[in-house]
């Protein structure tokens, strides 16, 4: 969201403000740094990085901090570094020129609605698409520092997103990725008091409507709204892509009571592994926070018990971060860091073992790779349908198009092939 976020900023300077991109921090006028807060770690690396560019910039140039840290600290981060000329939260991104042409603007209303407001366009990559389909989460996990900087959820109009991706498939992308806190929430609540009458199966049936997308994406889908009719929309619709990520958070039915997702192990459970029953190629990949408050050893074993059953093609795993403004950085049983570590070590020891298993299995397997860019490397890089990672050896005339390759060479995180045809 992050990423989409930094378009619409430049989009916006762009084509208001005649800003032009420059890879070199001297060069610049502006330096504009997106920030993250859901673990600390962002959070002081944002000091760093401001501190970082105040000595390399040109006199004169302003530094700006957008972002969930900018809701988060606000005025703070005029003290602790007076050099910054502006801070505009997570859910203020369309006032950006505002910002950047008022002396020390700040801006973090987290009730600001800009659900329906049309952004200027610029893409990364022209190929993919990323197209958000919602502001703000209206979940309140307590481990979870996101509602409290982009405020409460809004679904954005259909129009607004169909027409969206309509462009971008036009402009090349036969890929459209859709971006929202809880994507399979979509449609509960619009701005004001209109009503759309869409929920997320419908939205994507209406994208994949579209004649030149070939491919729709998500992320992330809440696993408290995975019900028949979205899995339903998932398996049948072609233009889908069969990879599906699956936020576990953990394994344990009274840790997950305690975070207030909303769900059971069992549920879970079921909803997964009836995915792999409907489509055994599908790839699921999941979140998990390893020792919240009052994770015991038991506990611990109910996540390892989900991770060996569900075997994920990718889990992106973290030590439960303690956030100010949370209802779980009060609860009086935190964990020691050090058992927090081990757990997650050996989280992960099991998770290469079975990725290695994985991606053995990939050996002289032939996928469908849309081809999305070229690495440094040199190599070509695309996705499978369900999500594989595939690097190839070619040129640029093949960005943009899918070809067949054969897995050559597989690897825990990436799959090496030769284009077939
Ligand atoms: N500590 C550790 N991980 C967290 N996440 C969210 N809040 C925290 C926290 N306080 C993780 C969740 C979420 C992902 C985006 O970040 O797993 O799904
Ligand atoms: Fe945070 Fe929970 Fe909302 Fe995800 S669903 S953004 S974890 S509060």
């Amino acid at each position: 969201m992050n990423v989409r976020d930094s378009e619409h900023i430049i989009a916006e300077l762009r084509d208001k403000e005649s800003y032009v991109l420059t890879d070199n921090p001297k060069d610049a006028d502006l330096i504009l740094i997106n920030t993250c807060s859901v673990r600390e770690k962002p959070v002081h690396k944002l000091f760093s990085e401001i501190g970082h560019y105040h000595k390399k910039k040109k006199k004169g140039a302003k530094i700006g901090v957008c972002g969930c840290t900018a809701s988060h600290l606000g005025e703070e981060i005029f003290k602790r570094a007076p050099h910054v000329s502006f801070v505009l939260g997570a859910r203020n991104v369309s006032k950006i020129s505002k910002a950047v042409n008022t002396e020390r603007y700040l801006d973090i209303d987290i009730d600001y609605d800009e659900s329906a407001f049309a952004f200027k366009d610029f893409r990364n990559n022209i190929y993919k698409a990323y197209v958000n389909i919602s502001i703000g989460c209206d979940k309140q996990c307590t481990y979870c520092i996101v509602p409290h900087t982009r405020g409460e959820e809004l679904s954005i109009p259909p129009e607004l997103i169909i027409n969206e991706a309509r462009k971008a498939a036009k402009n090349g992308a036969k890929e459209i990725f859709l971006l929202g806190q809880n994507v399979n929430n979509y449609g509960r609540r619009f701005s004001g008091s209109l009503n759309h009458n869409i929920d997320f199966p419908e939205l994507l049936n209406r994208i994949s409507e579209i004649e030149e997308v070939e491919r729709i994406r998500f992320t992330s889908p809440h696993p408290l709204h995975m019900d028949d009719k979205f899995i339903d929309v998932f398996v049948k619709n072609p233009k889908v892509c069969k990879s599906m990520h699956m936020p576990l958070q953990s394994g344990s039915t009274k840790i997950l009571t305690q975070m207030k997702r909303g769900y059971s192990k069992e549920w879970f459970l079921n909803r997964a592994l009836k995915l792999r029953e409907l489509l055994p190629d599908v790839s699921i990949s999941t979140d998990i926070i390893i020792g919240f408050p009052g994770e015991t050893q038991e506990d611990f074993e109910d996540t390892m018990d989900v991770v060996r059953q569900v075997k994920f093609e990718q889990i992106f795993a973290f030590k439960y971060s303690p956030r100010p403004l949370t209802k779980a950085a009060e609860f009086p049983n935190q964990i020691d860091s050090k058992v927090g570590s081990a757990r997650l070590q050996e989280l992960q020891d099991v998770q290469d073992e079975i990725l290695d298993e994985i991606s053995k299995n990939k050996l002289n397997k032939i996928y469908d790779v849309y081809i999305e860019e070229i690495r440094s490397s040199g190599l070509l890089a695309g996705r499978s349908d369900n999500n594989a990672l595939v690097q190839v050896e070619g040129d640029a005339s093949l960005l943009g198009k899918t070809v067949k390759v054969k897995i050559t060479n597989p690897k825990r995180l990436a799959l090496y092939g030769e284009i077939i045809f």
